[in-house]
């Protein structure tokens, strides 16, 4: 624990004190190249800490308060569908994720929510049994 203690309480003060950052608005313009250099890496961290909680929030912004449905028919109190098995030619892809814009049809955008969110989701196929 002291390890963790002496690197919040000491080691970073210590080099966020140490860097070349100005008092002033003329300052940044009086910088040397090494003290550019020294800014890199802070900057950097920023950059890194600041995408990935950027990505964390629209992951969580994503999940919602719960709800499956982001917005098909939302001003009904529930979406049902109904397909005549006869209507089937031969194959229909069913959306299971809820984003597709042909609803109740698979569009694909199952692959865009899977890679944004980590989710795995696709559709269900249904197929006549003689299209095996
Ligand atoms: S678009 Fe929703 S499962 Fe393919």
């Amino acid at each position: 624990m002291y390890f963790v203690s002496n690197i919040v309480k000491v080691t970073i003060p210590n080099y966020l004190a140490s860097l070349p950052i100005p008092d002033s608005f003329g300052g940044w313009f009086r910088l040397g190249f090494r003290d550019w250099l020294a800014l890199v890496p802070p900057t950097v961290a920023i950059g890194v800490i600041s995408y990935y909680s950027y990505i964390t929030i629209k992951k969580a912004n994503e999940a919602g308060n719960g709800q499956v449905n982001p917005g098909i028919r939302k001003d009904i109190n529930k979406v049902v569908d109904f397909i005549d098995i006869e209507d089937i030619t031969e194959k229909v892809s069913l959306c299971r994720c809820w984003r597709s814009k042909n609803w109740p049809y698979c569009d694909g955008a199952h692959g865009a929510h899977n890679k944004a969110t980590g989710d795995n989701t696709g559709p269900v196929v249904v197929k006549h049994k003689e299209n095996k």
